[in-house]
């Protein structure tokens, strides 16, 4: 058989751990579909003295210095399993500019400073895969830079972050508030000790770049999606939700535009949304992952499956593994990135998209037209109405009833001027709950 394929693999943790469970395994039938054996040639960590338990693996291979580790002549590809900007990025742009592949699952260094990484394979000659760093073992990218290439992406829905759809299924599920549901994912080990990247969008939001990147051929960043956590999720708007036949899910949205001229821009943005139960991503729970993709050709397909944990995770960075081990063999590397579209990043205010808004508002004659009136004002148009005595109670003169108002699409600084102006009137006595409403509701 050729000789073998050696790998560094940088950070042996949640990820990093079950690759080489994996590797271990599977060497034989990884070796067969290769056409070599794969050899882990060391392993960069923290802590070399930390308890490991089992892990099949020679103890020697440890090291602390995973620069020294990437250098070696005898590394043919780097594995980044550790997570974070710097020092990942200085490792895997020298790995790279060396003509060694590289696979990682850093989602936040891709969404922060891909095109560093992209720059330097291209510079290399090497290969960049990433598949599992959005929706751990979901294939999704794969199939978004290669089997759809022929065709032309429109939107990209998503469900990315299983810590923050368990929150919110759990609360759809037992009525229970956020604070409550997210003490019950930390208890299951879901949430990490600070969930903060999860609960406040930012995990969602790198995820949603790195799929806008390869959707619409053009470099989106972190910073270019407009992002909202699911903190402020009531227990009140899920049952409002609930009233309406609809359920409250964290979405990752990427689209393309067309203005009246025909150019075309993107816009990108991650915020909990109230979608109908109806619609496919309504149905997936727990901790699941499930990416909603429309193509010109193609029409809807839907991916589904867990995306995160070790072992899920490791599954996609091994298919990497796979892949790139391949192509080194062969003596070639995948195309590299195509960015040719370039398409400007729209600011959030001009994405279309509608609201459901509730009003504790003054049970007395001319609420309705005061309200309507601020509506007309700001060109957004009112698709259903629903009125009920505020707090069950029975509703008449001097007291308060609450209006339930679902827009028609609007430009998005449209319906947030409404509910600011909506707060100004003295007939409002607050605004209970604003949220989106995607896919038809
Ligand atoms: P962990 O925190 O479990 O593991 C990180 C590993 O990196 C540890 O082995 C740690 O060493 C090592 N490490 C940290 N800093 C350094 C350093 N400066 N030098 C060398 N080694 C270092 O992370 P995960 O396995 O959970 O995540 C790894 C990557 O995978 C991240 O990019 C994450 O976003 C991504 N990912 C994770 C998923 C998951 O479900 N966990 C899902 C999808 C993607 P030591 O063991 O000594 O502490
Ligand atoms: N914290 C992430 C999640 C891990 O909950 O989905 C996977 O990227």
């Amino acid at each position: 058989m050729t000789s073998p394929v050696r790998l560094a693999l940088l950070g042996c943790g949640t990820v990093g751990s079950d690759v080489v469970r994996l590797l271990h395994e599977q060497s034989a039938d990884l070796a067969a579909r290769i056409g070599a054996p794969l050899e882990i040639a060391g392993i960069a960590v923290r802590r070399v003295g930390r308890d490991r338990g089992d892990l099949p693996v020679d103890p020697a291979l440890f090291t602390t210095d995973p620069l020294g580790l990437i250098k070696r002549d005898d590394v043919d590809i780097v594995v980044e399993v550790v997570g974070g900007i710097e020092p990942a990025r200085s490792w895997l742009v020298e790995a790279l500019r060396a003509g060694k592949s590289v696979v990682t699952a850093n989602k936040a260094l891709l969404a922060e400073d891909g095109a560093a990484l992209h720059d330097a394979a291209a510079e290399g000659g090497a290969d960049l895969y990433y598949e599992a760093s959005v929706a751990g073992a979901i294939p999704l990218l794969r199939p978004l830079r290669e089997s759809l290439h022929g065709d032309r992406i429109n939107r990209v829905t998503g469900i990315v972050n299983g810590t923050t759809n368990f929150i919110l299924s759990a609360m759809d599920a037992t009525g229970a508030g956020f604070a409550e549901a997210l003490e019950e994912a930390t208890e299951l080990g879901y949430a990490e000790a600070d969930p903060t990247a999860d609960v406040e969008g930012f995990d969602a939001a790198a995820k949603a770049a790195i799929l806008a990147s390869l959707a619409f051929h053009t470099r989106v960043t972190a910073a270019d999606v407009h992002r909202e956590g699911i903190t402020a999720v009531t227990a009140a708007d899920v049952a409002s939700a609930r009233a309406m036949g609809c359920t409250i899910k964290l979405l990752c949205i990427a689209a393309r535009n067309t203005d009246p001229a025909g150019r075309e821009s993107v816009s990108v943005r991650v915020h909990p949304a109230m979608i109908p139960l109806t619609h496919p991503l309504a149905g997936v729970g727990d901790a699941f992952n499930a990416v909603f993709v429309e193509a010109e050709a193609a029409g809807q397909l839907m991916f589904y499956g867990r995306g995160a944990g070790g072992a899920p995770t490791a599954s996609a960075v091994l298919g990497d593994v796979v892949a790139v081990a391949r192509n080194r063999l062969a003596g070639v590397h995948a195309a590299s990135e195509s960015a040719y579209a370039d398409l400007a990043v729209r600011p959030m205010g001009e994405a279309l998209t509608r609201y459901h808004i509730s009003l504790d508002v003054a049970d007395r004659p001319g609420v309705l037209e005061a309200v309507a009136g601020v509506f007309a004002r700001q060109e957004v148009s009112i698709a259903t109405v629903r009125q009920s005595p505020a707090g069950g109670g029975p509703a008449g003169r001097g007291s308060d009833a609450e209006l339930v108002i679902v827009t028609h699409v609007a430009p998005d600084a449209a319906l947030a001027a409404t509910v600011r102006e909506l707060r100004g009137l003295e007939i409002v006595r607050s605004v209970t709950s604003v949220l989106r409403v995607e896919g038809g509701a």
